[in-house]
């Protein structure tokens, strides 16, 4: 199964990922993880993403390209894998299929922006391993504490709420075609966002065939 899941900034993607890659055995692969760890390590590719990422805006198409294709080649993808946050834009969406990745399903998480704004504020991040809390809806079971690998779980720099907007809009104008683009193809799902996170994951699985 090679999943993509869209959907707006905060509509639940990492959670989702993170819960499908756990019952599924396969990897989660989040480009805004990926880069963030670049950040933190101080490497070439962070120090040039870090002034896009602060302020919520698009890194490059072809910075994506070449960190997407080169993970997906990784030998953990053979059995499948589970992309959040990429594809984002037309060129992406277009440039994975020209290099013949295979897509099977793509589940889009349709959520109000008026919901996700409310949502960012309690959001809390693994510094370590990128994993998403919330501090009402999903707190980890240690304060400040991640459960999955016991990194430090702290707010992240661009869930500000003028960020928060500015990635919203970017969302709606860059990355929202690409249900148009999924649903030609015969591959789109949309799942309801603002329910119950377990709520979301029954019907994640059941959009990509698996019994619930
Ligand atoms: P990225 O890290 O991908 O951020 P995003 O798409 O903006 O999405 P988020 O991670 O903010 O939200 P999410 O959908 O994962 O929600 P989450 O599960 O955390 O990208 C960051 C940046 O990297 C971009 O701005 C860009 O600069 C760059 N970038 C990355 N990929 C790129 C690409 N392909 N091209 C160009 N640039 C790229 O949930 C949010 C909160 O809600 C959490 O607190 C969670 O606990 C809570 N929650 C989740 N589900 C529920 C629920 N059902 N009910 C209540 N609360 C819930
Ligand atoms: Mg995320």
């Amino acid at each position: 199964m090679n999943l993509i899941l869209l959907g707006a900034p905060g509509a639940g993607k990492g959670t989702q990922a993170e819960m499908l890659s756990q019952r599924l055995g396969i990897p989660s692969i989040s480009t805004g993880n990926m880069l963030r760890e670049a950040m933190k390590n101080h490497t070439p590719l962070g120090e040039k993403v870090r002034t896009c990422m602060d302020s919520g805006k698009l890194v490059s198409d072809e910075l994506i390209m070449e960190l997407i294709s080169g993970r997906i080649a990784e030998p953990d993808c053979k059995n499948g894998f589970i992309l959040d946050g990429v594809p984002r834009t037309l060129v992406q969406a277009e440039a994975m299929d020209a290099a013949g990745i295979p897509i099977d399903r793509v589940v889009s998480i349709e959520i109000d922006d008026a919901v996700i704004v409310g949502r960012m504020s309690g959001r809390r991040v693994c510094t370590k391993c990128g994993s998403s809390y919330h501090i009402s809806a999903n707190p980890p079971k240690t304060d400040g504490i991640c459960d999955l690998c016991g990194g430090e779980v702290a707010t992240r720099k661009d869930d500000e709420p003028e960020t928060v907007l500015s990635r919203l809009g970017i969302y709606h104008e860059t990355t929202e075609v690409l249900k148009d683009y999924y649903r030609k193809q015969g591959k789109l799902f949309l799942v309801e966002g603002d329910q119950p996170i377990e709520d979301a994951n029954r019907d994640i699985l059941r959009a990509i065939g698996e019994t619930v």
